[in-house]
């Protein structure tokens, strides 16, 4: 079930209508522009033509709502197997689910849940992959911090391989995901972690704290030990990976 777009405010928005409309599991919303792409936290996501690929699928799958945050995990790693395949690059994953070149910012996941009686009902999955930008096609102030793949290969990357490669992933990922839980994506999630080991600092809500990076958990929470050595759980928040 796919709609393609040249042009649409924001997928995650025309795939959140067909979803509410009955729109069934794997439905694909693609724009060549977004002109109110959004970010998580309420940011703007810029989306010019000939750039990127902006996405969203609806998927509908039958899991109680504490296993909704895997599904952002997994579509984390479904686009790592994709970028290693058609570009060799080796990406690595910041928790939750910031797909990084270099240090920067590759893509970013918006994952929006619809509950009901404590069951996913259904999520929309948003993907904004940064594939032919050049520097100045970023807006000034994510310039330090985004990259694209063009900008990491050195040369043009094929947008409709690397999209295709992507959704393969994607479908066997999420099924393995369904057939037999979240172990075998967080081993992968894993292989690919940036800042094992290292200082971070964790921002949740109001709440600043340091620690160091453990691991993430069985569920997808990710495990940070504080400096008196005591391991905790985090569910939500912004991680920045410090130096030693
Ligand atoms: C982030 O802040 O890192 C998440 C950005 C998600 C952007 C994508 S682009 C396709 C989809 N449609 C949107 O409006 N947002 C997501």
């Amino acid at each position: 079930n796919y709609h393609f777009f040249a042009s649409l405010p924001s997928t995650n928005r025309t795939a959140k209508e067909l979803a509410r409309q009955g729109a069934p599991e794997g439905t694909l919303v693609v724009a060549e522009e977004q002109t109110a792409g959004r970010g998580r936290l309420g940011r703007a996501w810029v989306s010019p033509r000939n750039c990127g690929i902006y996405l969203s699928l609806v998927l509908r799958p039958a899991v109680p709502l504490g296993m909704a945050a895997q599904v952002t995990l997994l579509t984390s790693v479904s686009y790592c197997r994709a970028i290693e395949q058609v570009t060799g690059l080796k990406p690595m994953i910041k928790w939750p689910n910031d797909v990084l070149l270099s240090g920067k910012k590759i893509c970013g996941i918006l994952t929006e849940v619809h509950a009901e009686m404590e069951a996913v009902n259904y999520l929309i999955v948003g993907i904004g992959m940064n594939v032919n930008h050049q520097g100045a096609d970023f807006p000034e102030e994510v310039r330090p911090v985004a990259t694209s793949l063009a900008l990491e290969a050195g040369k043009t990357v094929d947008s409709t391989q690397l999209l295709l490669a992507f959704l393969a992933c994607l479908e066997a990922d999420y099924d393995r995901w369904l057939s037999d839980g979240f172990g075998s994506i967080r081993e992968q999630w894993l292989a690919r972690a940036a800042g094992l080991g290292r200082p971070v600092q964790i921002v949740a809500g109001q709440r600043q704290w340091q620690g160091r990076l453990a691991s993430i958990d069985e569920e997808g929470a990710l495990l940070v030990t504080d400096t008196d050595g005591a391991t905790h759980r985090v569910y939500s928040g912004e991680v920045s990976i410090r130096p030693e």
